[in-house]
């Protein structure tokens, strides 16, 4: 085991600073910043100059001592994903160039400082944009969609086919595709992306992501494969067309879930009627269709219908035909976390406030209370270790879940030390990895909707 791996294992414990430093050394193309040089490209990390917060921590528009711009993104002391996370991000992307990618700038290591300085790009997220309040007020066109759907697949389509061995970037979604001055979409954060040996499955013991966007397999049971940032993909894509986010709890029941709404779409053969009305009619709609069932193809129950991501670039440019017959029903997590009968039972005061329509999961020690927070605006399901209807028992620490009946009730044991929910209606292929018996979902889903 590398030191590197070895690292990584221990998330929680602090490595020394030997240790990083002779991990980093074997780094190239990574330049090492110091705190004061970041100190001053930020203004001492003033306010003014903040430009986000996700779960790293807060991230900072910088001007280099070049002129360059910069985001800096500082890891926060309490994040518990720590310098484990901060060097696989480093290791992942430190070699990777490519169009659709952000470029990593460089890190500081200094003393209990973990930052890392990427390519400022001008036009915020997706999240914030096409999906949020759109500050800079861009207008996603038809062709600007095609590129930006086209520009993800082929920088997702390099982590997985091109660079070796492979990278599963894991946490596919809005708020990690980045917009250049151009609108050239950029993924970001491989902060989650683990390299894989070639013919391994790599089954994590760690399962991070966002939940709207996880593909149930790896949720569930913590099977990650390339397929999952297929499925997240997929996920994305019918966002992008639709302008809608994957889940909102705001609207209607039968309407809250975007993957539902385009499959009953789809079998209406209305699938047209979800591309963004916004639009005013001014799009492919040929095109369009097949972009939506490509995000259909891509989040199918089974793996192996999923197409590859170099195969999703050809169905995009139209080189490749899409098979209609070959388009099933979509699986969704939300099928097997009994998050749809809390929804309709408990709307808000259990998940959270009416304004919200973001579905956050966290694994924690809470009952089915702390499903909701009433404060945020944000929609936040924890994975209970207390609630018989949850992922946890009120014993056990680990949580074994194996897909079940698709009925909350069938992913908690109240007796056992361990939560298991065995695939008992699913197929083998789709989601369990009957090999694995100790499938760990031991910490945090974070996720955004
Ligand atoms: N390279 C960058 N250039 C410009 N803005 C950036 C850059 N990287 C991140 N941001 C902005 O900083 C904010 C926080 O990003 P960050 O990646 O930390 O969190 P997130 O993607 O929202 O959530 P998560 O932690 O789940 O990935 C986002 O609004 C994002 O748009
Ligand atoms: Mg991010």
């Amino acid at each position: 085991m590398t030191l590197f791996r070895f690292l990584c294992c221990r998330k929680l414990d602090a490595p020394s600073k030997s240790e990083v430093e002779e991990e980093l050394s074997g780094i190239h193309n990574v330049r090492l910043f110091t705190y004061k040089e970041l100190r001053n490209a930020t203004d001492d990390f003033s306010y003014a100059n903040k430009i986000g917060e996700g779960g790293f921590g807060p991230v900072y528009k910088a001007r280099l001592r070049n002129g360059k711009l910069a985001a800096v993104k500082v890891l926060s002391a309490k994040s518990s994903q720590g310098v484990g996370e901060f060097l696989t991000e480093i290791k992942m992307i430190s070699d990777i160039e490519h169009e659709n990618l952000v470029k990593l700038y460089g890190c500081c290591v200094e003393n209990d400082h973990r930052i890392l300085i990427y390519n400022y790009l001008e036009n915020n997220s997706l999240a914030d944009t096409l999906l949020g309040n759109n500050p800079n007020n861009i207008q996603f066109s038809w062709p600007t969609r095609y590129r930006i759907c086209l520009g993800v697949a082929r920088g997702l389509a390099f982590l997985h086919d091109e660079v070796q061995p492979h990278i599963i970037h894991r946490d596919i979604k809005a708020s990690n595709i980045l917009l250049d001055t151009d609108l050239t979409p950029k993924i970001s954060d491989f902060g989650l992306a683990k390299l894989i040996p070639p013919n391994m499955t790599h089954v994590s013991t760690r399962v991070a992501g966002t939940l709207g966007y996880l593909a149930p397999e790896y949720a569930i049971n913590g099977r990650l494969t390339l397929k999952a940032d297929i499925y997240s993909f997929g996920v994305l894509v019918v966002e992008i067309i639709s302008g809608r986010k994957n889940t909102n709890t705001r609207l209607p029941l039968g309407e809250q879930y975007l993957l539902e709404n385009a499959w009953e779409l789809h079998e209406r053969r209305e699938l047209v009627g979800l591309v963004d009305a916004s639009l005013n009619g001014n799009f492919d709609a040929e095109m369009a269709c097949r972009f939506l069932k490509v995000g259909l193809l891509c989040t199918q129950d089974n793996l192996r219908h999923r197409p590859s991501m170099s195969t999703v670039v050809r169905m995009f440019t139209g080189e490749q035909q899409i098979d209609d017959k070959k388009i099933k029903k979509p699986v969704l997590i939300s099928d097997f976390m009994g998050i749809k009968a809390r929804t309709a039972q408990k709307s808000s005061e259990s998940y959270g406030s009416s304004s919200g329509s973001d579905i956050k999961a966290r694994s924690a020690q809470k009952s089915s209370e702390s499903y909701g927070s009433s404060s945020g605006s944000d929609i936040k399901a924890r994975s209970a270790q207390k609630s018989s209807e949850s992922y946890g028992s009120s014993s056990g620490s680990d949580i074994k879940a194996r897909s079940a009946q698709k009925s909350s009730e069938s992913y908690g044991s109240s007796s056992g030390s361990d939560i298991k929910a065995r695939s008992a209606q699913k197929s083998s292929e789709s989601y369990a990895s009957s090999s694995g018996s100790d499938n760990r979902i031991a910490s945090t889903i974070r996720s955004e909707g």
